[in-house]
């Protein structure tokens, strides 16, 4: 059997410099590695994706001949991608993060933005370069035959290159992203929206962690190209086994020691979140502002702990959105809070421990993006909770497909209805705590990485890439 290729934007291993200035790898920050990690490595995958900063490209420069594969103590072999910074930005900011993101997730401020000038062209040309230097790079290294996993949004034309140069290749692309209506889709160029339709088409199949945005997709390329193109629906599963070791480890119950003292006997609302449009931070901070205008007896008693971090920061949107979370928090707190009480802790630090312990201490956890792909922080929730807490979930994140029935679930829109959620979520009797979150780990433990692992090499195996229907 040829080895298995993953091909995604961020990889597995992020280098940096030791003390001793030798390069050492670490594990990749996002949720990618976390679902498809352990299926990678058990199937012993060949992984290619960018060569992110200075110190990758370093590995990737001592990586050498003749195939240009490095290989990481952990298990994973990778194959560096390295491309010009100036056309890598142009793909990652302009086209991948600040046009298709924005179109699938429903972001875009239209009186004002997007503006597609001249200078899309030249950006649509770089991301076109980009994916072809991705496709080169697995015609260059797959075995005859071989299983191709594409990831989202980034790779978009790279099944279409593919299927020209490789047509041996069984190949795949999965989204995780949502995706949008056809009205939604055409706020971008004609001829991009077409190009890269027929470039994801052109894997053998397209994956999607929800059928709902698998049914838009289809509704799109019916549209845009006149053809049903071949989908799947296939969602991804946190690694359980993994976070409850992080849950038990000696950092996380120092984290939880000092989230206790600080939260002392009130309830805790918890969000973690990257500082994303998508997330819907500023209306679930208006919510809590909601909640403890009606709920006088609930001032003193809550605390809402935000523990959200910086991400994109290259898009002057996300900076301005950061922005826009610490003032709305010092507003709220200036407002409510007094000597003995801060209504809310925003914790801006991207540490992995303390997340997990705000997961573990949450009475209620509060997921209500505007739109989401799946979002595993519902997942990881549930399953390390140790106040058989609510979550409170918006009816938009895939996650609610499965997750659904044993949440309290919101439009993400209504301000008034998510305090209402959370008032109902803070007021619950214990046993009907309990048996909500039982369901709710129940759910979430049906499914794991290696399972959806199996499901993306079934999905790839039924095509091959010179056959774009199934
Ligand atoms: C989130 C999305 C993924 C995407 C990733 C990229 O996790 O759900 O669809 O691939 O972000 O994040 P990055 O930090 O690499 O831009």
């Amino acid at each position: 059997m040829p080895s298995p290729v993953v091909v995604s934007n961020r990889g597995p291993l992020a280098f940096s410099r030791g003390a001793d200035g030798s390069l050492v790898p670490r594990r990749g920050a996002g949720g990618l590695v976390v679902t498809l990690g352990p299926g990678a490595q058990r199937a012993g995958a060949l992984w290619v994706s960018a060569a992110l900063g200075d110190a990758d490209r370093e590995a990737a420069a001592g990586a050498g001949a003749p195939d240009g594969i490095v290989h990481a103590d952990d298990g994973f072999r990778w194959k560096p991608v390295v491309v010009d910074p100036v056309q890598y930005q142009a793909y990652y900011d302009v086209v991948a993060n600040g046009a298709l993101w924005y179109c699938t997730h429903g972001l875009w401020d239209l009186p004002r933005r997007p503006r597609f000038d001249r200078h899309w062209r030249d950006a649509w040309a770089s991301y076109r370069a980009v994916n072809s230097a991705f496709a080169d790079a697995v015609a260059a290294t797959a075995e005859a035959g071989s299983t191709v996993l594409l990831q989202d949004y980034h790779l978009g034309l790279v099944g279409a290159m593919l299927r020209d140069r490789r047509p041996d290749l069984r190949t795949s692309l999965f989204v995780h992203t949502p995706w949008c209506s056809p009205g939604e889709m055409a706020v971008l160029p004609d001829d991009s929206v077409a190009e890269l339709l027929a470039g994801m088409t052109g894997a053998g199949a397209v994956g999607f962690h929800s059928p709902r945005w698998a049914d838009a997709f289809a509704e799109c390329c019916r549209t845009v190209l006149g053809a049903s193109p071949a989908t799947f629906v296939a969602p991804a599963a946190t690694d359980a086994d993994d976070l409850r070791a992080v849950a038990a480890s000696q950092e996380c119950r120092s984290e939880l020691a000092a989230l206790d003292r600080l939260v002392g006997d009130r309830q805790l609302i918890v969000r973690v979140d990257r500082i994303e449009l998508s997330k819907n931070i500023l209306r679930g901070f208006w919510a809590f502002d909601e909640l403890l205008e009606t709920r006088a007896d609930l001032r003193g008693r809550v605390v809402f702990g935000a523990f959200v971090y910086p991400s994109r920061q290259g898009l002057p949107d996300y900076l301005a959105y950061g922005q826009e979370v610490r003032t709305v928090v010092e507003l709220l707190n200036a407002k409510w809070g007094d000597d003995e009480w801060t209504p809310i802790v925003l914790d801006p630090t991207d540490n992995y421990h303390r997340s997990v312990a705000a997961l573990r201490r949450y009475d209620v956890l509060l997921v209500n993006p505007i739109r989401d792909g799946l979002n595993l922080v519902a997942q990881e929730g549930p399953l390390v909770n140790d106040r058989s807490g609510t979550v409170v979930l918006s009816r938009q994140a895939g996650v609610w497909d499965s997750l659904g029935e044993h949440s309290l679930g919101i439009n993400p829109f209504d301000v008034t209805a998510t305090a209402e959620a959370i008032a109902e979520a803070l007021d619950r009797r214990p046993d009907a705590r309990t048996a909500a979150a039982e369901r709710l780990a129940t759910a979430v433990g049906a499914h794991s990485p290696l399972g959806w692992w199996d499901a993306l090499v079934d999905a790839a195996a039924l095509t091959t890439a010179s056959d774009a229907r199934l």
